[in-house]
């Protein structure tokens, strides 16, 4: 177990005339904080060359906290990041201000070897709604510094919520250019909804980027399967400096789907035919390497191959967001996977998308907000999408696979005014509105669905293409569909709802500049999309 990261005043610092801490700046910092002695359980100080090339990252903001994240790796493409399989002392720093001159929290965390020298810090005792700097130490070597924003007051009633929605960033279909973009906006908090990296081979150089400066070992040539393998292939993806300007703008609230483990697995079911119970083992491994690269807390900590990832985080009374985990419990996918037409299996009650427990979770938690706006924030697409046929194929994968689930929570939503569901995987933008019946295109919708496109994955896309122009006109609720790179931008008000689709022409070379292709608004009250 994780000794538990209690805020501890680091008086060598605290002590500290401001004014002179600020006249420091830069480099002369790292002298002004003071090395910690190694605890009995750490066996050595601290690396000999720069420990973090893999940026920092906070996550899941609270009214008085957020988590934050590093990982000591020297060497980021070697085993263990190149360093011995020992323990370090990691101290870190929360600050009101960028220069540090303001620390208002500090102390000294554990990055174990055993989780892959990630370092977790549980930070509390910061005040709600506000603006924070974070920086880590090892031994001589100081982190970037991240900035973090903490969740409004659970009784505060805020005007507006800012928020971006991004998934699947396959690092060898191109560049993270759509993260550079992000990190300039003015968000209170960042959506990952899944695909964070895929497990298949990555050449050395690193796919369609062909970045001859990379010259990743060969052992990036296989799948990822065991813990040092998922280990590895997160380190290249948080080596990405787009990837990491992104984290160290604002926190996230992430969320995995399938190729955090492998495509479109089904609970303990692979989609590859190995053994049950060495799909179980590779499960576990990729669950462990999930925890250990991303700003997760402890009840996050997986054990075997369990991860218990669905949680909520609140914005005073405006925002509840419910994090759901679309992989880890669902029925194995009905009709053998894919697109199927006719497939009553599809609709049968005793299958789930979020198992029963996860299922009864959300429900009542939708009841019982009490805020103006639900988010589900979720993996794959809710809305109905046939692809021609009659009957119409509907893709198993997705909620149209489990489509008694899909209903008890389009009726919950149908009670409750103010539900947007937030969507990753296809690598599509979308816009849908929901209804509990899909097959009643006059019928209200009861909330709306924002599906955001890849930050990468699939490559270069174009503005439409045949068959997402064939989609619209099979599918009378979607009001949009685009199939370039990017990410949605999204403000929350009081009784409004509004999305701005941000795209880039290119992702297979570095430096696309983005626009807004397409904005929406859905009101609370009257939830269906329109043109901004
Ligand atoms: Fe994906």
């Amino acid at each position: 177990m994780l000794p538990p990261h209690r805020p501890a005043p680091d008086c060598r610092v605290a002590a500290l005339p401001r004014r002179a801490l600020f006249a420091l700046g830069g480099a002369a910092l790292v002298t002004a904080l003071t090395p910690v002695a190694a605890s009995a359980a750490v066996t050595a100080a601290a690396p000999r060359t720069d420990p973090f090339l893999l940026g920092v990252a906070s996550g899941d903001p609270l009214p008085d906290g957020v988590v934050l994240w590093t990982r000591l790796a020297p060497r980021p493409f070697e085993p263990m990041g190149g360093l011995p399989f020992v323990s370090y002392p990691v101290q870190w720093q929360v600050a009101e201000d960028l220069a540090f001159t303001r620390v208002v929290r500090s102390g000294t965390a554990t990055a174990r070897a055993d989780y892959g020298h990630s370092v977790h810090v549980d930070v509390r005792g910061l005040k709600p709604g506000r603006d924070y700097f974070y920086r880590f130490r090892a031994g001589a070597h100081l982190s970037r510094v991240g900035r973090t924003r903490t969740a409004p007051a659970a009784s505060a009633s805020p005007r507006a919520l800012r928020f971006a929605v991004a998934s699947c960033q396959s690092y060898t279909d191109g560049y993270f250019s759509a993260y550079r973009h992000l990190a300039a906006e003015d968000l209170d908090v960042v959506f990952f909804l899944g695909d964070y990296m895929y497990e298949g081979a990555v050449n050395s150089v690193g796919g369609i980027r062909m970045d001859t400066g990379l010259q990743l070992p060969d052992v990036f040539e296989l799948a990822t399967d065991t813990l040092d393998l998922y280990r590895l292939r997160y380190a290249l993806y948080h080596s990405d400096p787009d990837l990491q300007a992104a984290h160290a703008a604002f926190p996230w609230v992430l969320t995995w789907d399938d190729h955090e483990v492998q495509d479109n697995y089904a609970a303990g079911v692979p989609r590859f035919d190995i053994p049950a119970g060495d799909f179980l083992v590779q499960r576990a491994n990729a669950y462990r390497a999930y925890w250990e690269n991303l700003p997760l807390r402890s009840p996050q900590r997986p054990t075997g191959a369990d991860l218990r990832l669905h949680r909520r985080i609140r914005f005073g009374d405006l925002a509840e967001a419910h994090v759901l985990d679309t992989r880890q419990y669902r029925s194995d996918q009905a009709c053998g996977d894919g697109l199927r037409a006719g497939c009553a299996d599809r609709d049968d009650p005793r299958r789930s998308l979020l198992g029963t427990a996860q299922r009864s979770w959300l429900l009542d938690g939708i009841a019982r907000s009490g805020t103006r706006w639900n988010i589900l924030a979720q993996q794959v697409m809710m809305a109905e999408v046939r692809y021609g046929g009659q009957p119409p194929r509907l893709d198993m994968d997705k909620w149209d696979g489990y489509a008694a689930d899909r209903r008890k929570l389009l009726q919950t939503a149908g009670r409750v005014p103010g539900t947007v569901v937030l969507t990753g995987d296809v690598h599509f933008n979308y816009a849908a509105d929901l209804r509990v019946d899909f097959a009643a295109p006059a019928s209200a919708a009861v909330a709306v669905e924002l599906v955001g496109t890849s930050v990468s994955s699939a490559s270069d896309g174009t503005d439409s293409t045949p068959g997402l122009e064939q989609q619209r006109r099979d599918n009378p609720h979607l009001r949009f569909a685009n199939a370039q790179r990017g990410y949605i931008r999204c403000e929350l008000t009081r009784d409004t709802l509004r999305a701005d689709y941000r795209v880039l022409p290119y992702v297979t070379r570095p430096g696309a500049p983005i626009a807004t292709r397409a904005s929406f608004v859905s009101h609370r009250d009257r939830p269906g999309l329109g043109p901004a």
